[in-house]
């Protein structure tokens, strides 16, 4: 196989949670340039409207289709949507994450736990089992969680979202040694500080930002698009022998 084929993702469907914007969009951009049919979901309509159109646009094929992550009757229906246009699901980015409360670990409330846990944790987990279901009955897949550098280190004000990064570092372990034997590959992706909405309230405080910089040896934030090389690279063919891992790309904070 040439290394064009190998990173080559024609005639299979990927589903994006979180893709209308950010490292979502930018993920599922690249993978419908490798040639993979990309389901977009994330909850506002207009928004993944929006955003398969920029796909379709460019020669990409998009299917948009509207589900709350945390909304485990939404995130059935979107695979039984999934199951019936196309019958198939060989890619899965869990990407959608939530992140309501900046502050100490003494101000939080069952209100904000449980919107972070139902978000980023049981929903990525629900996400996973269903797509698994589907890449079972074809003997192959890849699933990929998007979690954060937090999951290692995690940052003051933001516990409860970094314990949910660090539980799905923990999730992909597992899932990957179950799911091996039926061809499913599981990868983690650890994003660094990256200039998207959701870290629009960091990225754009000139004092953080004056901080955190000389931590970076790239010493800049990444842009969107900078995650999608290792998306890409996890969805295909190209990383054949990889399961279970965690990847960081994160300019080099953590070295
Ligand atoms: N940006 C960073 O610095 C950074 C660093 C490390 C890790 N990450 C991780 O990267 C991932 C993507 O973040 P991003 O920075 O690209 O964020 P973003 O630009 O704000 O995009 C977030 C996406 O998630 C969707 N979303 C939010 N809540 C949702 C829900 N409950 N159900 C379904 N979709 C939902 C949003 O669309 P709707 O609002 O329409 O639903 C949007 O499409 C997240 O897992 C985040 O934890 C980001």
């Amino acid at each position: 196989m040439s290394v064009s084929e190998r990173f080559e993702l024609s005639g299979k469907v990927a589903v994006l949670s979180g893709a209308s914007r950010g490292i979502g969009l930018a993920a599922a951009t690249t993978l419908a340039q490798a040639g993979a049919h990309v389901v977009l979901a994330s909850r506002k309509p207009e928004a993944l409207e929006d955003a398969a159109r920029q796909i379709r646009d460019a020669d990409g094929e998009a299917t948009p289709i509207a589900c709350h992550n945390g909304d485990l009757a939404q995130v059935a229906a979107l695979f039984e949507q999934v199951q019936s246009k196309f019958g198939r699901c060989d890619i899965l980015v869990n990407n959608a994450a939530t992140n309501p409360h900046y502050g100490s670990v003494l101000e939080v409330d069952e209100k904000i736990w449980d919107k972070t846990v139902d978000v980023n944790l049981k929903g990525y987990f629900f996400m996973s089992q269903h797509a698994a279901r589907l890449m079972k009955v074809n003997g192959s897949g890849s699933i990929i969680n998007v979690a954060s550098v937090n999951a290692i280190r995690p940052i003051s004000g933001q516990v409860v979202y970094s314990l949910t990064k660090a539980a799905i570092c923990s999730m992909t372990q597992g899932f990957a040694k179950e799911l091996g034997p039926s061809g499913i590959r599981v990868n983690s992706l650890l994003p660094g500080i990256t200039n998207t909405k959701f870290a629009a309230a960091l990225v754009q405080n000139e004092q953080f930002m004056e901080q955190i910089v000389p931590q970076i040896p790239l010493r800049r934030a990444a842009q969107p698009d900078e995650m999608s090389g290792m998306i890409l690279y996890l969805a295909s063919d190209a990383s054949s022998y990889t399961t279970g891992a965690s990847f960081v790309v994160d300019g080099g904070i953590l070295a």
